[in-house]
């Protein structure tokens, strides 16, 4: 009962956060956007899904990935019996869409870090699948690209996170990219099964982790959540 009424007080204050971020003018984005997409899915799931930024059509309807992309995304869920509403959160680094689909900029990006801190903290997923170079570099604070990043999972802050490639480049790139990303995914679902055991480094490095590489990720893995120094 207790973890029941947890779950329902953490859904709580994510529509509660949700509704203030509709009116975000933290940044220079809200005067182009549309909507705010603040995420969609399970406040209780195992798995958060990070993308960079909305694009047109999520930036039209207020949900995130629910172009051609996302009908990828939703396919490769699928394929570890999971959907976007059911033990799945999807959310992205920014909120609203960068104009002409740029990247975000880092001003844009420590506006919005707030909220993707929020969302961290409230979901407390078991694993995080971060889409694409720009959010599993962000998070994982390195300059590898995703093509070497990929296959394996990395402990971050207390849980695992799988980087893959965005269905974007899946869609554009080889039969091979295709794959890669199933396996990756596949490694998502033995994470939620716990076949991969979080075991926290014993004594963590001295380090304040900017830059680390992902290997060093781990010497971070104690803090709580919400000091998260996500993308500093
Ligand atoms: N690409 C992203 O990174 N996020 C979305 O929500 C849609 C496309």
């Amino acid at each position: 009962m207790t973890a029941q009424a947890t779950a329902t007080e953490r859904a709580d204050q994510l529509r509660v956060l949700s509704e203030q971020a509709s009116g975000c003018t933290r940044c220079g984005l809200h005067e182009t956007r549309t909507n705010v997409v603040f995420g969609y899915g399970d406040p209780d799931a195992d798995l958060m899904i990070v993308g960079e930024g909305p694009g047109q059509h999520e930036d039209e309807q207020g949900l995130p990935f629910v172009g051609r992309s996302g009908k990828l995304l939703d396919q490769f869920l699928e394929e570890i019996g999971l959907r976007r509403e059911d033990n799945c959160y999807i959310g992205n680094v920014v909120k609203c869409r960068p104009p002409g689909n740029r990247d975000p900029r880092q001003a844009e990006i420590d506006a919005c870090a707030d909220y993707l801190r929020s969302q961290l903290r409230l979901v407390d997923p078991k694993v995080v699948v971060t889409l694409g170079n720009f959010s599993s570099k962000l998070l994982l604070k390195t300059e590898i690209g995703i093509t070497r990043l990929r296959g394996q999972a990395y402990k971050w802050w207390g849980r695992f996170l799988v980087p893959t490639f965005h269905p974007a480049a899946a869609l554009r790139g080889s039969a091979r990219v295709m794959e890669e990303m199933r396996a990756d995914f596949q490694l998502v679902a033995d994470v939620i099964a716990g076949k991969l055991v979080y075991e926290a480094d014993p004594a963590p490095a001295e380090s304040d982790s900017s830059g680390a590489e992902p290997e060093e990720a781990a010497a971070v893995d104690a803090a709580p959540v919400d000091q998260l120094g996500l993308f500093q």
